[in-house]
């Protein structure tokens, strides 16, 4: 097992000085570039500096750079520099950027903090549809926490049930006496490719070790009104990875699935120079830290709904739900390609949305319902069907939720009961 770990905690906030080092400066200044890759040495450096600011009271405190390991699988998250624990908070290490979706994928309720880096002088090429082209080093996490209830123990399996942002402070910080960490996945992209990685963080908070065999963790939801649910949530093993990363059958690479155009085209809160919270569109904010390049004027750029806002159609709230829940798997090339039911956002044929489309398979997975969708009755639709199922034969998706999600089932109901139309006798 780990033979260099390091503690995630390391007690040197008296000598901090926040403000010195955090990428947020560069809301409006693009940093400078040119410093080559990240090597053994600058980590080195980081470590002396850091010994320095110790020294000298509030100076720059430097922690060591993010380390990309172009190799291997470090035992331990803190391997690779992208987090610091400090002063309560589990913060984001300098030029680790938090990113958001406009809609995101629904995983038992559980809140995820997302970080992007590149090492300086690299950035990611646009693309208007696809997973953006990300240069050798770059390295995407995804930490999935909840909300602790107040008053119950630490250790108690009570987590709150909520759609919100609570525990989470603006430039990504989380706040560690109010949240629960479960894992952290990483996505690292090497000269071979992208690598998936699944850390679990302890009971202590304090550090999250790779765990090849995925892992269950045993949680009770409770909603604000003080409704109960049990959940058994699950911790994907490295395979199950692969179940929904590798989105294309055809090259069985691994692929990001969020950093697309559509998703990231959003606006984001990032803490300015003077603490205060500067708003920015996501996708000008990649430009400006140089982590992105090839990005046409705003206007050019698609964006999805975010599912949750009334503001927005229902219509463009159920395909952004659809796109990023089912879309990896459920495209031409994907996973789910023999089911014939493509749901990323830009299709528009009705057949190929489930408008009154025969399922491949009859029995079980069906229900006794004849079509993926039967216009204004979403009762009889199957799509319904298998989102709320939790049967682990039937339920979509197929993997990554053991409660349902009522919220978004509710979304789907709405958009099915406002089409209209018979499927008449087809089948
Ligand atoms: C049920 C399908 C599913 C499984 C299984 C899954 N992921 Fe993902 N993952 C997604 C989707 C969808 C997104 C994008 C939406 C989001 O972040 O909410 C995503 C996002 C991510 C991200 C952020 C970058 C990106 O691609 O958007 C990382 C990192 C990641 N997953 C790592 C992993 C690792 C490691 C595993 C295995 C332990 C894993 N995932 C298993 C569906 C899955
Ligand atoms: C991890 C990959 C994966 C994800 C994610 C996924 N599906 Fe599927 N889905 C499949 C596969 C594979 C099939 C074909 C085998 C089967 O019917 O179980 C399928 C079949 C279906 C069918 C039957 C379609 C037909 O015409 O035969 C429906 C309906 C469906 N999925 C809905 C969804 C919805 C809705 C979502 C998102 C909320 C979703 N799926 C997410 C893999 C996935």
């Amino acid at each position: 097992m780990a033979t260099r770990t390091r503690p995630a905690t390391r007690r040197r906030s008296a000598a901090r000085c926040r403000r010195c080092r955090r990428w947020t400066s560069s809301v409006v200044d693009r940093p400078s570039r040119g410093r080559g890759p990240l090597s053994r040495l600058v980590a080195l450096a980081g470590a002396v500096a850091l010994a320095a600011g110790l020294v000298s009271g509030c100076r720059p405190a430097h922690p060591p750079p993010v380390a990309f390991h172009a190799e291997g699988q470090p035992e331990s998250l803190s391997e690779w520099h992208l987090f610091d624990m400090a002063d309560g908070r589990l913060e984001l290490n300098e030029r680790v950027l938090p990113y958001d979706l406009n809609s995101a994928l629904f995983t038992d309720y559980a809140h995820k903090l997302r970080t992007v880096w590149m090492p300086e002088g690299t950035s990611a090429h646009y693309d208007a549809n696809e997973a953006f082209d990300f240069p050798v080093g770059t390295i995407i996490s995804k930490t999935f926490y909840y909300p602790r209830i107040e008053g119950e123990p630490r250790d108690s399996q009570a987590v709150l049930r909520s759609q919100g942002h609570e525990g989470q402070l603006p430039g990504g910080q989380l706040e560690l006496d109010k949240v629960r960490l479960l894992e952290t996945r990483l996505l690292v992209r090497r000269e071979s490719g992208w690598v998936a990685l699944p850390y679990v963080w302890n009971a202590e908070q304090t550090e999250a070790r790779l765990m090849r065999a995925g892992d269950l963790v045993p949680l009770t939801l409770v909603d604000a009104s003080g409704s109960r649910e049990e959940a058994a949530y699950q911790v994907p093993d490295q395979n199950q990875c692969a179940g929904c990363h590798v989105s294309d059958l055809s090259t069985r690479e691994f692929q990001p699935i969020g950093p697309k155009a559509r998703h990231l085209n959003r606006d984001l809160a990032y803490p300015g120079v003077d603490g205060e919270a500067v708003v920015a569109n996501q996708l000008a904010q990649w430009q400006r830290m140089g982590y992105l390049d090839g990005l046409p004027e705003a206007s050019a750029v698609p964006r999805v709904a975010n599912w949750q806002d009334a503001a927005e159609s229902v219509d463009a709230r159920a395909r952004a739900y659809l796109d990023i829940n089912c879309s990896h798997c459920h495209s031409a090339a994907g996973p789910g390609n023999t089911s014939g039911l493509w749901l990323a956002s830009d299709v528009s044929e009705p057949l190929r949305l489930g408008r009154c489309k025969l399922p491949i398979a009859a029995g079980h997975g069906t229900g006794d319902r004849r079509f993926d969708i039967v216009p204004g009755k979403p009762d009889e639709s199957i799509l319904t069907y298998r989102m709320i199922s939790t049967d682990p034969g039937v339920m979509m998706p197929e993997l990554g939720r053991s409660v349902t999600h009522a919220e978004g089932v509710e979304l789907i109901r709405e958009w099915i009961a406002a089409q209209h139309g018979e499927c008449g006798n087809t089948g």
